[in-house]
């Protein structure tokens, strides 16, 4: 028969195995990862983070008083023998006034702590505030399957004949930290939901329809985002980054971005003496689809976007223009824009600075050499259903091993 003292056994047994979880969670270890909403650095996920503390306050609040006191009616009300089991229950009091009307006030109460919050955080949340308004930073993203596009409508960029047209990046947002970001929310197809679980999060990209969100970082630091809505078969791995920098380091990589792509067959034309002596990103930590590898994903990831704003010397100025060539002849040119050079397409990511970026694939894999190669030669089994497999194939494009080495050369040249 199950009975409480069985039920104390049981429960003596499994204690530690429910114990260790539990611990691990008050410690933290599950609360810091890249994407936790429990680590919050920007007042906008603060504000979230509050209204889910104080539900969760008030809720488990509840949950325990309401297991005490059916706990305590258990124990204290149960049959105790063969007679308790065939007594007359007693005396109930359905009805009670006092009881009642407590519940119901008590339940207002509940629901009026978790209001009040809530909607305060619903207006700080919906746009940026007064105060920050004329010092707001204005971006645009829109979503794409499966990529991020951030173009920033008060930037001017070189295009290399003389005319300018606003800086546009693809899946890296790089923003000044500790002032007010306005992202204005937009799609170029189906709906896609833009989400920093660190920053901000979530409002949705939506066809034919004007959303936006804020975010503020507090301080400079490499961020993870993510769609958060499912937008076909690669919405899980639909990823960006945010990177927020002081303004005098936003400042220099606005005028490194603004420069048209440099001139990749003439070394040092354009391009950019290294920054310090840092050493080169360290070795893969685990492998990826494909064998690509996600060396840097933990770490000091600033540090690594760092490193990736610093020129690699020119490794072979002959192969770089073949890949140069190729860009065009293989038809990358036709959806990518590589500005000062052929590339105007504007179905996929701008490709003007590639190497300054961390990862490639849509925040996917680390942008390696090796992992370029794969992507570019195997992309379908680095992206499921990616849009440049498909254009690869209905334009009969293929790359031999020769052809994509020249690629990624010209690719990885591209600071
Ligand atoms: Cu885009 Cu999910």
């Amino acid at each position: 028969m199950f009975c409480a003292a069985h039920l104390l056994r049981v429960s003596r047994r499994f204690a530690p195995a429910a114990i260790l979880p539990l611990a691990l969670l008050l410690s933290g270890c599950w609360l810091d990862g890249n994407q936790s909403t429990f680590d919050t650095k920007g007042p906008v996920a603060r504000s979230q983070l509050d209204v889910f503390n104080v539900t969760w306050y008030v809720t488990a609040g509840v949950f325990i008083l309401v297991g005490l006191a059916l706990a305590y009616a258990t124990m204290r009300y149960r049959a105790r023998n063969a007679a308790d089991e065939h007594a007359e229950p007693p005396a109930q009091s359905h009805g009670n006034p006092l009881v009642e009307l407590g519940l119901i006030l008590a339940s207002i109460a509940c629901l009026v702590v978790i209001a009040v919050p809530t909607l305060r955080a619903i207006w700080f949340t919906y746009d940026v505030p007064a105060a920050e308004q004329a010092d707001a930073f204005v971006v645009t993203a829109t979503g794409n399957q499966w990529w991020f596009k951030f173009e920033y409508p008060t930037i001017s960029a070189k295009t290399g004949t003389g005319a300018e047209t606003p800086l546009v990046t693809g899946n890296e947002l790089v923003i000044p930290a500790g002032r007010a970001i306005r992202v204005n929310l937009r799609t170029a197809d189906v709906m896609h939901s833009f989400w920093v679980p660190k920053l901000a999060g979530k409002v949705d990209m939506v066809p034919n329809r004007g959303n936006h969100i804020w975010m503020k970082a507090d301080s400079p630091g490499y961020y993870f985002g993510q769609c958060a809505e499912f937008c076909g078969e690669s919405h899980a791995v639909m990823r960006f980054r945010v990177i927020a920098l002081a303004p005098a380091d936003f400042a220099a990589w606005v005028a490194r971005q603004v420069r048209a792509a440099g001139t990749a067959t003439e070394a040092g034309t354009d391009r950019l003496p290294p920054e310090s002596a840092a050493p080169p990103p360290t070795g893969a930590k685990f492998t990826g689809a494909a064998g690509t590898t996600y060396g840097e994903f933990d770490g000091d990831l600033l540090g690594y976007w760092r490193r990736q704003q610093q020129s690699a010397p020119l490794a072979d100025g002959a192969l770089i223009a073949r890949g140069r060539q190729l860009f065009t002849t293989k038809t990358c040119a036709g959806c990518h824009t590589v500005r000062g050079h052929e590339g105007a397409g504007v179905t996929a990511p701008d490709l003007t600075h590639f190497s300054a970026r961390t990862t490639i694939a849509a925040g996917l894999v680390d942008n390696t050499d090796a992992n370029l190669r794969i992507w570019l030669t195997q992309p379908l089994a680095v992206k499921p259903g990616n849009k440049m497999a498909k254009g690869f194939a209905d334009n009969h494009v293929t790359l031999d091993g020769a052809d994509a080495a020249a690629l990624v050369a010209y690719l990885r040249s591209l600071k």
